[in-house]
């Protein structure tokens, strides 16, 4: 049995949440590529002390291993920001493609959340989901998730990293951020993660019968 759920949407507006939720509710396998494009950041920001090179960053997106997958830190907002730029370098993207393609075919069902998925990923997705919420938000939720890790974590500064991927995200050439022409449209603003949720559930409980 193959069934894709694609997830897309701006920084912080949810989809990591609803996208685990919902694997968990079926027993499908969950990918949460953001973190592909964030361990490649990371590493490539490292190997240039601070500055990232096109050239390197492609090579590490070549030969990204489990273990860059898990290292530490990469929920930072600073590895966003290096994610963000490493993820508008279209050899970085096709570097990373073929994985992702792979995983959204895989057997007994799969769910993927990013900014590409629906529109460049796996166009065919059963179920096509594009999460938001507000600017305001957004930056709360992200600034409470940092602040748990981090006191020193500062609101202005998590609504600044949030506004600026935004923008480089969605006006890039390659795959740029947007909803697929048939994604739900879930805006998270006003509803509770359980009601998200259970939007989410729902709508994909509907289609996977079909399947
Ligand atoms: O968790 P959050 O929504 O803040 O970010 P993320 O999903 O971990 O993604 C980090 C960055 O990776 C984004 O700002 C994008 O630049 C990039 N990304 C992408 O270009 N395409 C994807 N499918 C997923 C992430």
């Amino acid at each position: 049995m193959q069934f894709t759920v694609a997830i897309d949407g701006p920084a912080a507006a949810g989809k990591g949440t609803v996208a685990r939720a919902v694997a968990d509710e079926f027993g499908f396998a969950h990918l949460d590529t953001g973190l592909l494009y964030r361990a490649v950041g990371a590493k490539a920001m490292m190997r240039g002390r601070g500055v990232i090179d096109a050239e390197i960053a492609e090579e590490i997106a070549k030969t990204l291993s489990e273990e860059d997958l898990t290292r530490e830190g990469l929920r930072t907002a600073r590895v966003a920001q290096a994610a963000s730029k490493v993820a508008a370098l279209p050899a970085v993207r096709a570097a990373l493609l073929a994985f992702q393609k792979a995983f959204a075919k895989r057997k007994g069902g799969a769910v993927l959340d990013g900014r590409d998925i629906g529109t460049v990923i796996c166009p065919e997705a059963e179920v096509k989901l594009y999460v938001t919420a507000s600017d305001e938000v957004r930056a709360a939720r992200r600034y409470a998730e940092l602040k748990a890790k981090n006191p020193d974590t500062l609101l202005e500064t998590v609504a600044m990293d949030l506004r600026q991927r935004d923008i480089r995200d969605a006006s890039r050439d390659v795959a740029p951020m947007r909803a697929s022409d048939d994604a739900l449209l879930l805006d998270t603003s006003e509803l509770s993660i359980d009601a998200a949720v259970a939007e989410a559930v729902a709508l994909v409980k509907e289609r996977f019968g079909k399947a």
